[in-house]
């Protein structure tokens, strides 16, 4: 079901989730702005401190000074989502992002610069672990996809803003805008989140049940609130789990997922375009003010296909707009890598180049982007929920990291062709690793996902998630 269908069912209380999950989701525009906005930004810094353009060992860790950061916000995140609750993790994650930008923006020196940017980056890795955990427990699961992709949305829009205020303000140099832009942002977020419900399933969980009642009866109808709590109450008593306990057979299958996917997701490439896509659309033959206006055509694309997955997620399910998407990007990067090992890239090639590098980004957007933080916000149990998105969510930001700083120096190493293969190769391995471990969620609840979790360790081990899935019990 659309939320367009359901929103007439429940009428107010559906619009209330809604326009909830959207706030929520201002957490993945931040994360998008932040992280797309220093590709641009970072032209012009140099000419503030000119010890950047001396030093590429410094310039890198201006760029992936936030991606450090967030990987610490994410392995921190998880545990204190799970301590103080995610309503106070979101406002604090808009305090840090505000005195973040407010830092970046003011820096007096690269040091400054570079403290403001892993600072910054903890909100980052905080709202890449909170915003899809906090969507998802407040939404109902027939419309669950849909809320918990509106985050993968809101990161690729943060993305798109980044790069037309980049465009906007570049020229004249005003890279303390650029990056401080994200505070206006960031004060949404901090003053409309100070008055959205925490999430019942925590609540219920800190067994403040009474809270969690008067949460869910203003978002669900009166029937599924009795029967919702049930299940969460039977959910919470299972005793509270460690970082240890993610090592139990009956979990391991899903934390399997959640670290593969979030692996998969980076080493396929996406961020080597999203960092770098004018660059390598310059490499193509373009005019630098052609390469910066196709790469605001890349951050379109990257959006409007994740408002198709939006609307398929729920439909079709999760499984088919994975491995179809992947099957997809596995195509374009071979075309990608072809166009550049042949001769005469200034020519039609250079067409085939940027068309396959948009389709590229287009097929990712509709699986492997959203797919991923949706799933790591399903397929574990509620009382490891926090600390198991946590390790897959840190495996994302240092594949990314990793990906980051590697990608130029290959670039330059085996040259763009047999870069643009490896992706190839690792897509393909990552399409065959989700053929095989990672389950359809579609329409069930977190509860009945759990359960069957429990079956497939205890039941039969021999049968994959997957395989269990496919046979549909
Ligand atoms: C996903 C990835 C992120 C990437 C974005 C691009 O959210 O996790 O790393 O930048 O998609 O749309």
């Amino acid at each position: 079901m659309s939320i367009r269908e359901t929103a007439g069912l429940g009428g107010e209380r559906r619009r209330f989730v809604v326009i909830t999950a959207a706030l929520a989701a201002l957490n993945g525009l931040l994360f998008g702005f932040d992280t797309g906005v220093i590709s641009g930004a970072l032209l012009y810094i140099g000419e503030t401190f000119p010890a950047l353009e001396e030093s590429a060992f410094l310039e890198g860790l201006v760029v992936s000074g936030a991606l450090v950061g967030a990987a610490v916000g994410a392995a921190i995140g998880g545990r204190l989502a799970d301590r103080i609750g995610r309503r106070r993790l979101i406002l604090l994650a808009a305090c840090i992002f505000f005195i973040g930008s407010l830092g970046m923006a003011t820096a007096r020196s690269v040091e400054w610069l570079i403290a403001a940017r892993v600072f910054n980056g903890i909100a980052i890795g905080f709202a890449s672990i909170v915003g899809p955990l906090y969507i998802s427990e407040i939404s109902p699961p027939d419309i669950r996809g849909s809320l918990v992709t509106f985050n993968q949305l809101a990161i690729t829009s943060g993305i798109l803003v980044s790069y037309l205020v980049n465009y906007a303000l570049a020229g004249q140099g005003a890279w303390r805008l650029m990056l401080g832009a994200g505070m206006v942002p960031a004060t949404v977020l901090l003053v409309g989140m100070y008055f959205m419900p925490e999430s019942p399933r925590w609540l219920v969980e800190q067994e403040r049940e009474e809270e969690a009642r008067s949460t869910l009866e203003r978002i669900r109808s009166e029937v599924s609130v009795d029967e919702e709590i049930a299940e969460m109450r039977r959910m919470a008593e299972v005793e509270e789990a460690e970082l240890g306990d993610l090592l139990q057979p009956w979990i391991r299958p899903a934390l399997i997922v959640g670290i593969g996917l979030a692996a998969a997701q980076q080493v396929t490439g996406i961020n080597t375009v999203i960092y770098y896509a004018p660059t390598i659309l310059e490499s193509t033959g373009f005019g630098s003010v052609a390469s910066i206006l196709a790469t605001v055509g890349v951050g379109v694309i990257n959006v409007v296909m994740t408002v198709v997955a939006i609307l398929l997620l729920d439909r079709v399910g999760r499984r088919p707009l994975l491995l179809g998407g992947m099957a997809g990007m596995f195509v374009m990067l071979v075309v990608l890598g072809g166009a550049f090992y042949l001769p005469g890239l200034g020519g039609v090639l250079g067409y085939v180049a940027t068309g396959s590098l948009m389709l590229y980004v287009a097929f990712f957007a509709i699986g492997l982007g959203p797919v991923f933080w949706l799933l790591i916000a399903e397929i574990y149990p509620l009382n490891v929920r926090g600390t198991a998105m946590g390790v897959a969510t840190v495996v994302n930001w240092l594949a990314n990291l990793a990906v980051a700083q590697l990608f130029p120096q290959l670039f330059d190493l085996i040259g763009p062709a047999f870069t643009f293969w490896l992706f190839a190769l690792l897509t393909a391995a990552s399409f065959a690793f989700s053929h095989y471990f990672v389950p359809e969620t579609n329409g069930r609840s977190l509860e009945e996902i759990e359960a069957d979790l429990r079956d497939t360790a205890i039941g039969g081990e021999e049968l994959s998630m997957a395989e269990r899935a496919e046979e549909g019990d």
